[in-house]
């Protein structure tokens, strides 16, 4: 690694995260029981404003158990955003059942709210109190709307079209933890929720998640160590550190929007470059900072812009293959996803970790000048 590298988003540990480790060494409480594990959980669900939490080995296990929880069985099908990280539609198909994908709204590229509704109320046929996908012929069984990049999904209409045919939500609160919604959590709206704690987000333990929930946590215990048994406990060290982390949660939300100012006012002078905006009745976290480069505007696109910071020790990165595109996920239903196809085309996402200093944010901005016209 060069000496002036600049990375996408990388840890920042600046806490009691040291003094909790060696706790846990110092009283031999090193694995999946003890008192960090118990703080953690408590401290996820206070900032979710939700009764119980469970921590996982990482955030995809503890989407598996959530739709498991949700009665997801092989053969449904699960409503999952398409312009997303592959990891929750992977976890529909742990438990054999299907995702279907919902194109992004080209506003703030989260769940399409309209193209859902047409999904359930068009493409579907609701009899019995079970929905079916007319196409597939397969029982939509749940909705996991995805707050992707620290912004948060439209949750009301997502709601009311939950609602309306009695499916329940898992919210992938992955990438939104400390986002808000009309002043509540990301992560509060649905049955269940679930975070990753993995390095790239906005607090770490390395690798981590959580499944929190207004369930009772004895059920959700219960049921993990039922018949089908799935050992995805973190242990206490890595909750230790996760207890450091919780504790800086509002000040790596507030130094995550000071970079997003700071972008959004540096950038806003570069022709072709478009900054994410903050949806109206949210706080954003801005937890991975993501531009769209109009080609014609800015005269390069963000491939090109991509491979130009690269070589200037810069890394950036474009935005998922949609999910519809993806040879992982053939075989899966889709509504138009035009939008997620442009954004991925034209999105990139730019060096954001808590702690990046002016001068390293000052060098992207005029890195992206230098090729822009
Ligand atoms: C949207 C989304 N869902 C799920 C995950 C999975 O989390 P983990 O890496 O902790 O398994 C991630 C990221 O890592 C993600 O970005």
């Amino acid at each position: 690694m060069s000496r002036n590298f600049i990375p996408l988003s990388v840890p920042c540990l600046r806490g009691n995260e040291w003094a909790y480790v060696k706790e846990c060494l110092d009283t031999n409480w090193v694995s999946s029981a003890g008192a960090f594990v118990e703080r953690f959980e408590c401290m996820a669900a206070t900032a979710l404003g939700a009764d119980h939490a469970v921590a996982t080995v990482n955030g995809t296990a503890a989407l598996h158990i959530a739709l498991k929880l949700a009665g997801v069985k092989a053969d449904d099908e699960v409503v999952v955003s398409d312009l997303t990280f592959i990891a929750p539609a992977n976890a529909v198909r742990y438990l054999g059942a299907w995702p279907v994908f919902v194109d992004a709204e080209p506003r703030y590229w989260q769940m399409d709210p309209q193209k859902l509704q047409d999904f359930l109320r068009k493409d579907c046929v609701y009899a019995g109190g079970t929905l079916k996908n007319r196409h597939t012929g397969r029982r939509v069984a749940a909705l996991l709307p995805v707050h992707v990049l620290g912004h948060p999904c439209d949750m009301d209409p997502i709601l009311e079209e939950a609602g309306a045919f009695g499916l329940p939500v898992v919210e992938d609160a992955t990438e939104s933890l400390g986002v808000r919604y009309k002043g509540r959590p990301a992560g509060s709206f649905g049955r269940m929720a679930c975070l990753s704690f993995n390095g790239n987000k906005i607090l770490t333990t390395g690798g981590g998640g959580m499944i929190v929930t207004a369930q009772a946590k004895d059920d959700v215990v219960e049921y993990i160590h039922g018949e089908v048994g799935f050992n995805y406990r973190l242990t206490n060290v890595l909750a230790a550190i996760g207890v450091a982390q919780m504790e800086q949660l509002e000040s790596h939300v507030a130094d995550k929007r000071a970079t997003a100012g700071a972008y959004a006012r540096a950038l806003s002078r570069i022709p072709g470059i478009r900054c994410p905006e903050e949806p109206e009745g949210a706080f954003s976290t801005f937890w991975l900072y993501s531009i769209l480069v109009d080609e014609k505007m800015a005269g390069t696109n963000s491939r090109a812009l991509l491979r130009h910071l690269d070589g200037r020790g810069i890394q950036a990165r474009p935005l998922w293959q949609p999910m519809h595109l993806s040879p992982a996920h053939r075989g899966s239903y889709a509504t138009d996803c035009t939008v997620s196809e442009r954004l991925n085309r034209d999105g990139l996402s730019l060096p954001c970790s808590v702690g990046i200093s002016d001068s390293e944010r000052e060098q992207v901005v005029s890195a992206i000048g230098m090729i822009t016209r």
